[in-house]
Order: C-alpha cells, then sequence, then structure tokens
C-alpha cells in the first residue's frame, strides 16, 4: 500500500455519527483520518459531501476515502463523477474486499440506515486490509478509466 494513510471522510446529514466512529475507529489503527465533516445535524445535500471527498483523492492529498449517506447509493454516485474516482457501495465484507481487490477502488460508500455500525468497521477494515491485484484486472480497470475519456 501507499506510504500516503490519508482517509478522507465525509457523509450527508444522515450519517454524522458513524463517519465520526469510523474516523475514531481508522485513527486507532493507524491511519490518519481527514474528516471534512459536515458536523452539524441539519439536512444537507449529500453530492457536495461525495464531490468534496473525491476531489480529494483525485488530487492525491487522500490515498482512500470512506463516504456514507442513509443508503450510501447518492454520495457514490456524486463521487463517481470526478475523474478517477471509482466508488462502491458495500454493506458485507466480501464486497470491501473486491472492490480493493479487482476494481482498485478508491473510495468505499456505506449506506448508514442499512448497516449497523459494528458491520461498518468490519467493512472498513475489510477495504482497507486489501490490495489491489493488477494483472487482468488491470487490464479491466484501464478499461473503465478509459470511459472518462
Ligand atoms: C437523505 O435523506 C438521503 O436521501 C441520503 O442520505 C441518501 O440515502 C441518498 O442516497
Amino acid at each position: 500500500m501507499t506510504s500516503n494513510k490519508r482517509i478522507v471522510l465525509s457523509s450527508d446529514h444522515a450519517a454524522i455519527a458513524m463517519r465520526q466512529a469510523i474516523a475514531e475507529h481508522i485513527t486507532a489503527k493507524g491511519w490518519e483520518a481527514v474528516d471534512i465533516g459536515p458536523t452539524s445535524p441539519e439536512s444537507t445535500h449529500y453530492p457536495t459531501h461525495g464531490e468534496a471527498a473525491a476531489k480529494r483523492v483525485a488530487s492525491g492529498d487522500c490515498a482512500l476515502g470512506i463516504i456514507l449517506c442513509g443508503t450510501g447509493q447518492g454520495i457514490m454516485m456524486a463521487a463517481n463523477k470526478v475523474k478517477g474516482i471509482r466508488c462502491g457501495v458495500c454493506s458485507d465484507e466480501f464486497s470491501a474486499r473486491m472492490i480493493r481487490q479487482h476494481n482498485n477502488a478508491n473510495i468505499l460508500s456505506i449506506g448508514a440506515r442499512v448497516v449497523g455500525e459494528s458491520l461498518a468497521m468490519s467493512i472498513v477494515d475489510a477495504f482497507l486490509e486489501s490490495e489491489f491485484e493488477g494483472g487482468r484486472h488491470g487490464t479491466r480497470v484501464d478499461m473503465i478509466t478509459a470511459i472518462e475519456g
């Protein structure tokens, strides 16, 4: 894995408590959590937060990202509009491992209204502990990148 240990975290209002718990969890594991909020429980718009996190990863400021909204779906869609981002929603550990190993995902999205906190931590661990395998998977990821133009 890269020497960059910075993980950007963002969410909308539906996932603030889970995002903050994940930030604490990954900090305890030696990552640098770059939590860009929001902290207010007021209703907000997930595309803003998905784009902001995605730009931190696309620019290289952060190695990886973890984003959350109620379902994980809307914020994932926004993040994937940023060039260079490969983000998947995961509700299980297997998928979180696979999106790193096979798809070279650089952002994990979680639905705070879908999974409980304990499962969310296991999903995060599976994502951060996995490495891209390259090889035939590299060919396919390059094909995704080519679609970006
Ligand atoms: C907000 O109520 C909710 O729509 C949002 O968190 C998310 O689930 C959208 O995909």
